[in-house]
């Protein structure tokens, strides 16, 4: 058996079963100003399953100490179960080592490191690095920041008006100086899947290394980093149904080894004095400091969790879910779906003539509905749409159609109030 038909062991699409998997999330049973609380706002950050909940409680309750230090019993249980989630992360998106995960704080963290660490060994003036107008703030900011500093230039490709990226904008963009390709799996704003592993062989066919953001992907699809032969995935751990403070940096061995680090201190050096120090390899090179282990061990709380009930089958409900919602708002009078890419993951963000997506969010908040407004740290794709935000509807595999029913219904009470 494979590694990832061991992790997403219902290969068949089954679409029942959300609400039993709703029951796993306590938050989720709560009334919000008197109505039962519709969670839509879960690629801002997902609600966690006690299973989640219980194995952080349980690590801090029993076996809690600091990592790699200690050669009392509690260090070493703390540093076995630390190094048994890296090891979880790998299975999860099929990596071929445990010292090609690094642990950060987030997916930002991982973008900065590698701004900061590869950057600084592979950039130079005059370099280019090809992203997509519609990424998030997290896949912009570090690269311009890079840009700055080493006069480095950030090429945007141009998306449809649908919110798709083509192989040709991608193409469009690639030059000699091209030394990296840096685009979203799945855009936060819109919901594009974009054609990922298409955009890796393209640019692996000019020898560019290529990251993906797949912050908004890993927790909607099944994603194995050796079939998309990509050389950096990043992702966040709270997207994910895990604690927020813990993202993932998967990078290669041959380019993680060839790497210096990004910020010094314990536990990251080989040995240290006035005349010189010496690193680690990775993935300790690059976790200086002492890490988030209870979030770690969240994680992968979080990773067996979705993978018990298998990534195709969450999938398989998102789709039904999305289908659902997506035919509903169109029915609804002024409403406009922005980004109906023909490949969307599980977000609806939209527009009301007439009404300001932050008005539209409050008087959804006072139905129990929960939404984000606004640019949703992507401002560029807001530009580029001739938008300054949108209402978006995201969903988990703990959405249900009675959610969207009570959502739809709450928008039509909201729209008749504001256009009154
Ligand atoms: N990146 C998160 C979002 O899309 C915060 O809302």
């Amino acid at each position: 058996m494979t590694q990832s038909a061991e992790l997403f062991p219902c290969a068949l699409p089954r679409t029942s079963g959300a609400e039993s998997w709703r029951a796993d999330f306590p938050i989720l049973a709560q009334q919000i100003h008197g109505k039962p609380l519709v969670y839509l706002d879960s690629a801002a950050s997902a609600q966690k399953p006690k299973q989640v909940l219980e194995a952080m409680d349980r690590f801090y309750r029993n076996d809690y100490a600091n990592i790699h230090r200690g050669v009392h019993e509690l260090s070493q249980r703390a540093t076995q179960q630390y190094e048994a989630a890296r090891a979880a992360v790998r299975r999860f998106i099929n990596a071929g080592h445990d010292h090609e995960i690094i642990f950060t704080r987030g997916a930002t963290e991982a973008i900065n490191l590698l701004a900061s660490s590869w950057g600084r060994i592979n950039l130079n003036a005059g370099d280019e690095i090809v992203i997509t107008e519609l990424e998030h703030h997290a896949n912009i900011v570090p690269w311009q920041m890079l840009a700055l500093e080493r006069g480095v230039k950030l090429v945007p490709a141009k998306i449809t008006d649908e919110g798709e990226v083509t192989l040709d904008a991608i193409r469009a963009c690639l030059t000699s100086r091209t030394k990296l390709v840096a685009v979203a799996h799945v855009a936060n704003a819109l919901g594009t899947v974009l054609p990922v592993a298409e955009i890796i062989a393209l640019a692996h066919m000019q020898n560019i290394p290529v990251l993906i953001d797949g912050c908004q992907a890993v927790c909607h699809m099944p994603v194995d980093v050796r079939a998309l032969d990509a050389d950096f995935y990043v992702f966040s751990g709270h997207k994910l149904y895990g604690p927020s403070g813990i993202g993932v940096l998967y990078g290669k061995a041959a380019l993680l080894a060839a790497m210096p680090p990004y910020q010094g201190g314990g536990d990251m050096i080989e040995s240290v004095s006035f005349s010189g120090t010496t690193f680690k390899e990775p993935p300790h090179r690059f976790e200086a400091g002492t890490p988030a282990i209870a979030e770690a061990i969240g994680l992968a709380a979080a990773i067996d969790y979705v993978g018990t009930i298998g990534m195709n089958r969450i999938a398989a409900h998102e789709r039904e879910i999305l289908a659902y919602a997506t035919e509903k708002l169109r029915g609804i009078n002024r409403l406009r779906i922005v980004g109906t890419a023909r490949d969307k993951a599980a977000v609806i963000s939209f527009v009301i003539d007439g009404a300001h997506p932050s008005d539209i969010g409050t008087l959804l908040d006072q139905h129990g509905i929960a939404v984000r407004t606004g640019h949703h740290c992507a401002q560029p794709v807001m530009e580029r749409l001739g938008l300054s935000g949108t209402v978006r509807a995201s969903f988990g595999l703990y959405t249900t159609k009675d959610d969207i029913d009570r959502f739809v219904a709450a928008l039509e009470a909201v729209r008749g109030m504001l256009q009154a």
